[in-house]
């Protein structure tokens, strides 16, 4: 489960998202990990970082190596769910930077995904996500409603 808000005394995303997990957890028997993007945020992505992983990994050197271990436990983690439940609050017409930061870490070439002639094919099959949005402005049946 992962929190993305910064509204720490009112976090609706966050509220959503706990009553979601809780009543699932009287339903089924349930392993939960939390991630909070916020209490514990990633730094953005930085070119070192990206270029380690595009190193082979018998080519990597300790940084190198260090880099990529960083944050190999997020797509671990991510690999090993059977479901992914988002808080998401919108800011900006977008999704937090933290959670961007998450993407930008779990996004990787050749890992999670690959690309094709016909465009990128994800590589993490038979995965539920369920993203718990909150947002200020009413969307529903406009255009950008997503
Ligand atoms: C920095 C910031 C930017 C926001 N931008 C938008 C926006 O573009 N559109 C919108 O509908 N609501 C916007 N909101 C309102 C939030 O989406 C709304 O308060 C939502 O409940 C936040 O989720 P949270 O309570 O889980 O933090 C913004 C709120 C903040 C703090």
């Amino acid at each position: 489960m992962n929190n993305t808000s910064i509204n720490y005394d009112a976090e609706n995303s966050y509220i959503l998202s706990n009553e979601f997990v809780d009543r699932m957890s009287d339903k089924f028997e349930l392993t939960v990990t939390h991630l909070d993007l916020v209490k514990a945020p990633l730094e953005h992505l930085k070119q070192t970082e990206m270029l380690a992983w595009m190193i082979p990994e018998a080519q990597r050197n300790g940084e190198q190596k260090s880099l990529v271990d960083l944050f190999d436990n997020l797509i671990k983690e991510v690999q090993q769910s059977d479901v992914l439940v988002i808080g998401l609050p919108m800011y900006n017409f977008g999704v937090p930077s933290q959670f961007k930061a998450w993407m930008d870490r779990i996004a990787r070439a050749g890992v999670t995904f690959k690309f094709t002639e016909q465009g990128p094919v994800g590589l993490i099959a038979n995965k539920k996500v369920i993203v718990l949005a909150a947002r200020g402005g009413i969307y529903a049946c406009a255009d950008n409603d997503s």
